[in-house]
Protein backbone atom coordinates (compact mmCIF):
# COMPACT_ATOMS: atom_id res chain seq x y z
CA UNK A 1 0.00 0.00 0.00
CA UNK A 2 1.32 3.47 -1.06
CA UNK A 3 2.38 5.72 2.07
CA UNK A 4 2.45 2.84 4.61
CA UNK A 5 5.58 1.56 4.97
CA UNK A 6 5.85 0.82 8.37
CA UNK A 7 2.72 -0.49 11.39
CA UNK A 8 1.48 3.31 12.65
CA UNK A 9 2.60 4.16 16.30
CA UNK A 10 1.18 2.23 18.89
CA UNK A 11 0.16 -0.82 16.61
CA UNK A 12 2.09 -3.30 18.76
CA UNK A 13 0.81 -2.05 21.83
CA UNK A 14 -2.65 -2.00 20.32
CA UNK A 15 -1.85 -6.17 19.45
CA UNK A 16 -0.71 -6.58 23.21
CA UNK A 17 -4.21 -5.10 24.53
CA UNK A 18 -6.39 -7.22 22.24
CA UNK A 19 -4.80 -10.05 23.28
CA UNK A 20 -5.31 -9.32 27.12
CA UNK A 21 -8.81 -8.66 26.30
CA UNK A 22 -9.30 -11.98 24.36
CA UNK A 23 -7.34 -13.74 27.47
CA UNK A 24 -10.40 -11.71 29.65
CA UNK A 25 -13.04 -12.73 28.09
CA UNK A 26 -11.87 -16.13 27.73
CA UNK A 27 -11.24 -16.15 31.36
CA UNK A 28 -14.60 -15.01 32.15
CA UNK A 29 -16.69 -17.45 29.75
CA UNK A 30 -14.44 -20.36 31.44
CA UNK A 31 -15.60 -19.24 34.49
CA UNK A 32 -19.66 -18.82 34.03
CA UNK A 33 -19.72 -21.95 32.26
CA UNK A 34 -17.77 -24.24 35.12
CA UNK A 35 -19.95 -22.20 37.74
CA UNK A 36 -23.36 -22.45 36.01
CA UNK A 37 -23.11 -25.46 34.33
CA UNK A 38 -20.78 -27.81 36.49
CA UNK A 39 -21.10 -26.69 40.04
CA UNK A 40 -24.48 -25.85 39.22
CA UNK A 41 -24.57 -21.91 40.71
CA UNK A 42 -26.94 -19.48 40.11
CA UNK A 43 -26.28 -17.53 37.21
CA UNK A 44 -27.18 -13.67 38.76
CA UNK A 45 -24.54 -14.96 41.54
CA UNK A 46 -21.75 -16.41 39.06
CA UNK A 47 -22.40 -13.20 37.35
CA UNK A 48 -22.12 -11.16 40.48
CA UNK A 49 -18.88 -12.35 41.45
CA UNK A 50 -17.40 -12.36 37.81
CA UNK A 51 -18.38 -8.41 38.09
CA UNK A 52 -16.73 -8.87 40.98
CA UNK A 53 -13.49 -9.84 39.89
CA UNK A 54 -13.20 -7.97 37.12
CA UNK A 55 -13.70 -4.96 38.99
CA UNK A 56 -11.08 -5.83 41.47
CA UNK A 57 -8.80 -6.73 38.23
CA UNK A 58 -9.17 -3.84 36.87
CA UNK A 59 -7.85 -2.03 40.11
CA UNK A 60 -5.06 -4.43 40.75
CA UNK A 61 -3.64 -4.03 37.63
CA UNK A 62 -3.53 -0.07 37.97
CA UNK A 63 -2.31 -0.62 41.75
CA UNK A 64 0.06 -3.04 40.72
CA UNK A 65 1.31 -1.65 37.04
CA UNK A 66 0.27 1.83 36.83
CA UNK A 67 -2.03 3.62 34.20
CA UNK A 68 -1.34 1.64 31.21
CA UNK A 69 -2.34 4.21 28.65
CA UNK A 70 1.37 5.58 30.04
CA UNK A 71 2.88 2.07 30.08
CA UNK A 72 2.01 1.28 26.28
CA UNK A 73 -1.16 -0.65 26.52
CA UNK A 74 -1.95 -3.65 28.39
CA UNK A 75 0.00 -6.92 28.43
CA UNK A 76 -1.11 -10.42 28.57
CA UNK A 77 1.65 -11.50 31.46
CA UNK A 78 0.68 -7.98 33.87
CA UNK A 79 -3.41 -9.04 33.05
CA UNK A 80 -2.78 -12.44 34.42
CA UNK A 81 -1.14 -10.95 37.87
CA UNK A 82 -3.57 -8.46 38.27
CA UNK A 83 -6.41 -11.47 37.87
CA UNK A 84 -4.70 -13.84 40.24
CA UNK A 85 -4.63 -11.12 42.78
CA UNK A 86 -8.55 -9.80 42.19
CA UNK A 87 -9.20 -14.20 42.06
CA UNK A 88 -7.41 -14.30 46.03
CA UNK A 89 -9.10 -11.47 47.14
CA UNK A 90 -12.23 -11.69 46.19
CA UNK A 91 -12.55 -15.73 46.66
CA UNK A 92 -10.71 -14.75 50.03
CA UNK A 93 -13.86 -12.46 50.97
CA UNK A 94 -16.42 -14.62 49.99
CA UNK A 95 -15.04 -16.96 52.71
CA UNK A 96 -16.38 -14.84 55.65
CA UNK A 97 -20.04 -15.04 54.08
CA UNK A 98 -21.64 -17.82 56.45
CA UNK A 99 -24.49 -18.82 53.77
CA UNK A 100 -23.54 -22.74 53.17
CA UNK A 101 -21.38 -23.01 56.20
CA UNK A 102 -23.54 -25.14 58.64
CA UNK A 103 -23.69 -29.04 57.45
CA UNK A 104 -24.87 -30.28 59.99
CA UNK A 105 -27.35 -32.97 59.04
CA UNK A 106 -31.21 -33.57 60.09
CA UNK A 107 -31.87 -36.81 61.98
CA UNK A 108 -33.22 -39.82 60.07
CA UNK A 109 -36.61 -40.15 60.57
CA UNK A 110 -38.10 -42.51 58.53
CA UNK A 111 -36.97 -44.62 55.74
CA UNK A 112 -39.07 -46.09 53.11
CA UNK A 113 -39.82 -50.07 54.03
CA UNK A 114 -36.78 -51.56 51.96
CA UNK A 115 -37.38 -54.76 49.94
CA UNK A 116 -34.17 -55.91 50.53
CA UNK A 117 -30.57 -54.11 51.29
CA UNK A 118 -29.29 -54.36 47.97
CA UNK A 119 -32.06 -51.81 47.03
CA UNK A 120 -31.05 -50.13 49.99
CA UNK A 121 -27.40 -50.11 48.91
CA UNK A 122 -27.83 -48.38 45.51
CA UNK A 123 -29.90 -46.13 46.46
CA UNK A 124 -26.89 -44.80 48.99
CA UNK A 125 -24.43 -45.18 46.61
CA UNK A 126 -26.54 -43.11 44.00
CA UNK A 127 -28.92 -40.83 45.70
CA UNK A 128 -28.19 -40.15 49.35
CA UNK A 129 -26.12 -37.67 48.95
CA UNK A 130 -29.09 -35.54 48.06
CA UNK A 131 -32.46 -36.86 48.35
CA UNK A 132 -31.21 -38.12 52.52
CA UNK A 133 -29.92 -36.36 55.95
CA UNK A 134 -27.12 -38.79 55.61
CA UNK A 135 -25.14 -36.33 52.93
CA UNK A 136 -21.66 -36.53 53.46
CA UNK A 137 -19.37 -33.14 53.19
CA UNK A 138 -16.01 -33.33 52.28
CA UNK A 139 -13.86 -30.70 52.82
CA UNK A 140 -14.17 -28.98 49.14
CA UNK A 141 -17.92 -28.50 50.19
CA UNK A 142 -16.76 -25.91 52.98
CA UNK A 143 -15.05 -23.72 50.16
CA UNK A 144 -17.65 -20.50 48.67
CA UNK A 145 -18.95 -20.07 46.18
CA UNK A 146 -19.05 -24.44 45.72
CA UNK A 147 -20.75 -24.71 49.42
CA UNK A 148 -23.40 -22.35 48.49
CA UNK A 149 -24.41 -23.94 45.69
CA UNK A 150 -24.46 -27.66 47.11
CA UNK A 151 -26.16 -26.53 50.18
CA UNK A 152 -28.92 -24.90 47.89
CA UNK A 153 -28.77 -28.14 45.53
CA UNK A 154 -29.02 -30.64 48.60
CA UNK A 155 -31.92 -28.70 50.48
CA UNK A 156 -34.10 -28.36 47.04
CA UNK A 157 -33.05 -32.17 46.43
CA UNK A 158 -34.83 -33.45 50.30
CA UNK A 159 -37.53 -31.13 49.50
CA UNK A 160 -38.25 -32.71 46.22
CA UNK A 161 -38.28 -36.54 48.04
CA UNK A 162 -36.21 -37.69 51.41
CA UNK A 163 -35.19 -41.34 51.93
CA UNK A 164 -34.94 -40.09 55.56
CA UNK A 165 -38.24 -38.68 56.24
CA UNK A 166 -39.89 -40.69 54.13
CA UNK A 167 -43.12 -39.94 55.60
CA UNK A 168 -42.89 -36.40 55.35
CA UNK A 169 -41.26 -36.34 52.07
CA UNK A 170 -42.27 -39.59 49.71
CA UNK A 171 -42.62 -39.69 45.92
CA UNK A 172 -43.47 -42.51 43.22
CA UNK A 173 -41.80 -45.61 41.87
CA UNK A 174 -43.38 -44.04 38.65
CA UNK A 175 -41.10 -40.73 39.17
CA UNK A 176 -37.70 -42.32 40.42
CA UNK A 177 -37.92 -44.94 37.60
CA UNK A 178 -38.46 -41.99 35.18
CA UNK A 179 -35.38 -39.93 36.14
CA UNK A 180 -32.98 -42.83 36.03
CA UNK A 181 -33.91 -43.92 32.76
CA UNK A 182 -34.09 -40.86 31.42
CA UNK A 183 -30.11 -40.58 32.91
CA UNK A 184 -31.06 -36.91 34.39
CA UNK A 185 -30.97 -38.65 38.28
CA UNK A 186 -28.30 -38.42 39.54
CA UNK A 187 -27.53 -35.46 37.83
CA UNK A 188 -24.16 -35.89 35.43
CA UNK A 189 -22.30 -33.22 37.09
CA UNK A 190 -22.78 -34.87 40.48
CA UNK A 191 -21.55 -38.32 38.58
CA UNK A 192 -18.23 -36.41 37.72
CA UNK A 193 -16.97 -36.41 40.95
CA UNK A 194 -18.81 -39.53 41.83
CA UNK A 195 -17.89 -42.77 40.58
CA UNK A 196 -19.77 -44.98 43.09
CA UNK A 197 -22.66 -43.05 41.76
CA UNK A 198 -22.53 -44.41 37.97
CA UNK A 199 -24.59 -47.21 37.52
CA UNK A 200 -24.22 -49.61 35.14
CA UNK A 201 -27.09 -50.29 32.93
CA UNK A 202 -27.44 -53.71 34.64
CA UNK A 203 -27.13 -51.68 38.52
CA UNK A 204 -29.61 -49.28 37.07
CA UNK A 205 -32.57 -51.48 36.16
CA UNK A 206 -31.36 -53.83 39.97
CA UNK A 207 -32.03 -50.79 41.79
CA UNK A 208 -35.49 -50.05 39.49
CA UNK A 209 -36.96 -53.02 40.18
CA UNK A 210 -36.10 -52.85 43.79
CA UNK A 211 -37.82 -49.44 44.24
CA UNK A 212 -41.06 -50.65 42.53
CA UNK A 213 -40.78 -53.71 44.85
CA UNK A 214 -40.38 -51.18 48.03
CA UNK A 215 -42.89 -48.62 46.97
CA UNK A 216 -45.42 -50.68 44.48
CA UNK A 217 -46.09 -49.98 40.80
C1 LIG B 1 -26.29 -34.19 43.43
C2 LIG B 1 -27.58 -34.24 44.06
C3 LIG B 1 -28.57 -35.27 43.60
C4 LIG B 1 -28.41 -36.63 43.51
C5 LIG B 1 -27.17 -37.43 43.83
C6 LIG B 1 -29.67 -37.16 43.08
N1 LIG B 1 -30.58 -36.15 42.90
FE1 LIG B 1 -32.53 -36.33 42.37
N2 LIG B 1 -32.78 -34.32 42.48
C7 LIG B 1 -31.82 -33.43 42.87
C8 LIG B 1 -32.39 -32.09 42.88
C9 LIG B 1 -31.65 -30.82 43.26
C10 LIG B 1 -33.74 -32.22 42.49
C11 LIG B 1 -34.80 -31.13 42.38
C12 LIG B 1 -34.61 -30.25 41.22
C13 LIG B 1 -34.60 -30.98 39.92
O1 LIG B 1 -35.60 -31.60 39.55
O2 LIG B 1 -33.54 -30.95 39.26
C14 LIG B 1 -33.95 -33.64 42.24
C15 LIG B 1 -35.15 -34.17 41.80
C16 LIG B 1 -35.41 -35.51 41.66
C17 LIG B 1 -36.69 -36.06 41.28
C18 LIG B 1 -37.97 -35.30 40.98
C19 LIG B 1 -37.88 -34.47 39.77
C20 LIG B 1 -37.57 -35.23 38.53
O3 LIG B 1 -36.59 -34.83 37.86
O4 LIG B 1 -38.24 -36.23 38.23
C21 LIG B 1 -36.53 -37.41 41.25
C22 LIG B 1 -37.60 -38.45 40.92
C23 LIG B 1 -35.16 -37.71 41.62
N3 LIG B 1 -34.49 -36.53 41.86
C24 LIG B 1 -34.63 -38.96 41.73
C25 LIG B 1 -33.30 -39.24 42.05
C26 LIG B 1 -32.77 -40.59 42.14
C27 LIG B 1 -33.59 -41.85 41.94
C28 LIG B 1 -31.46 -40.47 42.46
C29 LIG B 1 -30.46 -41.58 42.60
C30 LIG B 1 -30.41 -42.55 41.53
C31 LIG B 1 -31.16 -39.05 42.57
N4 LIG B 1 -32.31 -38.35 42.32
C32 LIG B 1 -29.92 -38.51 42.88
C33 LIG B 1 -30.50 -33.71 43.20
C34 LIG B 1 -29.95 -34.97 43.22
Amino acid sequence: MPGVEREPEGAGSARRSLAALLLSMGVSAAFAVAFIVVVGLDPGITFALLAALLVSAASAYRVLFGSPRRAGGITVGRTVMAGALATLVVFGAIQAIPHGRDHTNPPVVSEPAWDSPRTRELAAAACFLCHSNETRWPGYTNVAPVSWALTDHILTARDTFNFSAWEEFPTSARLIEAAIRDGRMPPWNFRLLHPEARLSAAEKEELIAGIRATLGG
